[in-house]
């Protein structure tokens, strides 16, 4: 008989194909216990039959109400009434939620720890030591008067991920971590990504935040310390990841955009994260008395604002481009009272592109109009500080190839797309091959209480990353 001799490449890429076919096909949670079932072998999945009538679903199965319960639960932690979610870096609410994702973690069977700044590690370990991480997580931070899935989603799913290929008999290779992000949402230091911004590494972050202090003039220092994080300048810098200690990153998240539902779409696998920038602009006049200062007599720092928010929507619409988009989220006047002309005004600007040059184009225009204004009203441009103006990043293409092959093994409906939301994948991609995964939501609201993702959206989310970070902790 001729001997016919495999190349050890192929026999891997065999032994993986046939491992995930045996963990689609195989379990169904009766024929274990989930202590048996965690012991299983990679070699024993390979043994189980293939016919299609086996579906995939019977096997992998999604305890979504129980997700949608905690999701609430996580709500009611919250500086707004319900059905708002406010949930501020270090504030008691976000100790109580970090509390309550560490329970859940460990429930899971995840081995916990926390970094200096708080974000927060599960971790399942791989049957083979040494080995890089498969990770996935998101965050649980929740600007002011938000919803209650953004990030929720992917910090809650991708631990129900575990459970459902634990549930399912599943042990990854490689080892499979969760990771909770601190502060994703820049409401109180006005940093967006602080933490897996630190992971990817950022000395300008750490000399900003060595000085940094919100709204009341407390310190990241002293808020961190609040929370119980005594952490020091010297641990800000220690937190940048070791390279290739993550072998792919993914994150599940709410589209917070229409276009899945209007669809009719289940899956969204994301390609690129468009670039984000913010700009920080003080004006300073000379105030005085609403009646008793004439008109030309004035020089106005809130009209110097309001002319400027208009400026940023002008540019940003000159740029011809759908993509570009432009944001005065935040306009404080001092004294700020009615009878009181402002002499200082303070206002906040976002400007996205997935083109990053000509979002920088638009920065330019703003930043020459913040000039020509001050000049034009006798105004002081005090401060025009861009506070971050970070590239896109792209899907890496092994992980969108996992992400579509969980997708199409589910028979669910998707497309490729575009974030044009920031998220901690634009950080996380910078140390490891990165993708993200999208479920629609109600309408693409987001960033706001109306905010919904239906329970069957969640448990398709859930399954795709279960899958993607099964076939990712094989290979
Ligand atoms: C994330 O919250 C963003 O503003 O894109
Ligand atoms: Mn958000
Ligand atoms: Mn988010």
């Amino acid at each position: 008989m001729p001997k016919i001799k495999m190349e050890p490449k192929f026999l891997t890429s065999l032994l993986t194909l046939l491992l995930l076919l045996g963990l689609f096909f195989s379990i169904s949670d009766a024929t274990f216990t989930n202590e048996d079932a965690t012991r299983k072998t990679m070699e024993e999945f390979s043994g189980y039959p293939t016919d299609s009538h086996h579906s995939i679903l019977s096997s992998f199965s999604v305890q979504s109400e129980e997700l949608q319960g905690q999701a609430k639960e996580l709500s009611t932690l919250s500086d707004s009434p319900s059905p708002s979610v406010t949930r501020i870096l270090y504030s008691e609410k976000d100790v109580l939620a970090r509390r309550f994702i560490k329970g859940i973690m460990k429930q899971a069977g995840l081995s916990v720890r926390e970094d200096a700044v708080g974000n927060i590690y599960g971790r399942w370990d791989g049957s083979e030591q040494g080995l890089p991480v498969v990770a996935t997580g998101s965050h649980i931070d929740a600007i002011p008067f938000s919803g209650k899935y953004d990030g929720v989603v992917g910090v809650l799913g991708a631990i129900e991920a575990i459970n459902v290929l634990r549930r399912s008999g599943f042990q990854p290779k490689r080892p499979l971590e969760v990771i909770m992000f601190t502060s994703e949402e820049p409401t109180r230091f006005g940093i967006s990504c602080l933490g897996s911004r630190l992971l990817a590494g950022s000395e300008t972050l750490v000399n900003t935040l060595k000085k940094a202090a919100d709204a009341q003039n407390v310190s990241f220092f002293d808020a961190a310390t609040s929370a119980g994080y005594n952490l020091g300048p010297d641990d800000l810098s220690n937190l940048v990841l070791e390279e290739g200690s993550y072998s792919a990153f993914v994150e599940l998240h709410i589209e917070q955009g229409p276009l899945l539902e209007e669809e009719g779409l289940s899956i969204g696998i994301v390609t690129a994260i468009a670039a984000p920038a913010s700009i920080k602009v003080e004006f300073e006049g000379n105030g005085g008395h609403a009646g008793a200062v004439l008109m030309p007599k004035r020089n106005d720092a809130g009209l110097a604002a309001a002319e400027l928010a208009l400026a940023v929507e002008r540019h940003v619409l000159e740029s011809g481009s759908i993509d570009t988009v432009g944001t005065v989220g935040i306009l404080e006047l001092h004294p700020g009272a009615i009878n009181s002309i402002p002499s200082k005004s303070h206002i906040e600007i976002d400007i996205r592109d997935i083109d990053e040059k000509r979002r920088n184009g638009v920065i330019e225009k703003v930043h020459q109009s913040a000039i020509n204004i001050a000049k034009n009203r006798g105004v002081t441009l005090s401060e025009f500080n861009i506070i971050n103006q970070d590239p896109p990043a792209s899907s890496d293409k092994a992980v969108i190839d996992a992400m579509e092959f969980a997708t199409k093994q589910l028979n669910l409906s998707h497309k490729f797309m575009i974030s044009r939301a920031y998220h901690d994948s634009l950080f996380m991609a910078r140390k490891s091959p990165m993708g993200m995964i999208f479920i629609p939501c109600y309408k693409g609201y987001s960033h706001k209480p109306e905010e919904y993702a239906s329970t069957e959206d969640i448990s398709n989310g859930v399954k795709v990353l279960a899958l993607t970070l099964a076939k990712l902790s094989l290979e």
